[in-house]
């Protein structure tokens, strides 16, 4: 009894005690009580129930102490918070029915309280997510009203309705124009991050056919590519509809066709194919651009990272998209990385 990690008592048939440990006298302050082999057991186990927070309607100490020991079949545990504070944990057994049984406690008061503070802490985090969620979505409410009166405004100006400008005031209304335009895609970039990052995301599932979905998302971005100089194609294989959610998902294309896009020089081809294999989709976008500086294939999904290549003035950006969007395929149960880092091609699965 004594090797007993636990509190333990031995009970004997006829209510009797077999055997106490010393650390079941130490656990309960039984030092006054009589716990030697042969003593009975009921003023032991009255003198543990008094101890009980909640004092005992619990059948399993007032079967001990009636000596039912032969009804014990199952294993019962029970976690009982004493009067004092402490929390202890129950578990009485049947050792065969004949024997007798076997009930250790065992002081679980920290790992209570570690448990209870962990609770807290998360509650707290989850809360201060919140907080910062609900922050970033006002801030950018507040931000954005004000950007689209002003990019408003820029288009009224360039309508040679409102009158003629001049080269130089044209030139400077460009520049208003097109910093308001980046400042409108830096605060939805944070807004996109903010929103999926903190696993709050839900997506709202659907059949999504890929061929329609894929369609969608390279049309939206064919003037920009156009604009740019770049050719783009599709060229999606036949397959079933894919489990997911349609809006989420032509976001993610169309983060890697707006990067695509971006990072291939006039002249270059931006290439989206995709077919199913076995159970999912593999979709893919490749360009014949500044590709990915080999050992940045996967720091560039951390978010907030951009490639050494790509911090030139000419490719404005964040670098959330990327994280965004692998998020949002993770979510689905897929995958996303670079295919290729070749120079002068970078592909993204
Ligand atoms: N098609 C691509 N070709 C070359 N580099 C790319 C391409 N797509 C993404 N990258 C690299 O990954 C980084 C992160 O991309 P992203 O998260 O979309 O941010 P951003 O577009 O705002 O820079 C980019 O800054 C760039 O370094
Ligand atoms: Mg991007």
């Amino acid at each position: 009894m004594e090797a007993l990690p636990e509190a333990a008592v031995f009970q004997g048939l006829g209510s009797t005690v077999v055997a106490v440990n010393q650390r079941f006298v130490d656990i309960f302050g039984l030092a006054g009580i009589d716990t030697a082999p042969g003593a009975p057991l009921a003023p032991i186990v009255e003198s543990v129930l008094a101890q009980y927070a909640d004092p005992p309607h619990w059948t399993v100490g007032a079967a001990v102490a009636s000596g039912a020991t032969g009804t014990f079949r199952v294993h019962r545990s029970a976690e009982i918070p004493l009067a004092d504070g402490r929390t202890i944990l129950s578990l009485i057994m049947c050792i065969r029915d004949s024997l007798g049984s076997l009930w250790t406690a065992r002081d679980i008061t920290e790992h209570k309280r570690a448990e209870r503070d962990l609770e807290r802490d998360n509650r707290a985090l989850t809360e201060l997510a919140r907080r910062r969620n609900q922050f970033m979505a006002s801030a950018s409410h507040e931000l954005r009203t004000p950007l689209s009166s002003i990019i408003s405004f820029c288009e009224l100006l360039t309508d040679p309705s409102a009158g003629n400008l001049g080269a130089d005031q044209r030139m400077f209304l460009d520049a208003i124009h097109r910093n308001a335009e980046r400042i409108r895609g830096v605060i939805s970039d944070l807004l996109a991050a903010t929103t999926t990052r903190s696993a709050q995301l839900e997506l709202e599932y659907g059949e999504v056919r890929v061929g329609r979905m894929l369609e969608h998302a390279v049309r939206d971005h064919m003037p920009a590519a156009a604009e740019a100089g770049v050719f783009l194609t599709l060229d999606c294989a036949p397959g079933p509809p894919l489990r997911g959610d349609e809006h989420r998902l032509q976001q993610v294309v169309g983060n890697l066709l707006e990067n695509a896009v971006k990072f291939t020089p006039r002249g270059g081809d931006v290439a989206v194919s995709a077919a199913p294999r076995e159970e999912h989709w593999e979709i893919e976008v490749a360009d014949t651009g500044i590709g990915v500086p080999e050992g940045f294939e996967e720091e560039i999904f951390q978010g907030f990272v951009r490639a050494p290549n790509a911090l030139d003035d000419r490719y404005p950006g964040t670098g959330l998209g990327l994280a965004v969007s692998r998020d949002t395929v993770q979510l689905h149960g897929g995958t996303i990385g670079v295919a290729s880092a070749a120079a002068g091609e970078g592909g993204c699965v």
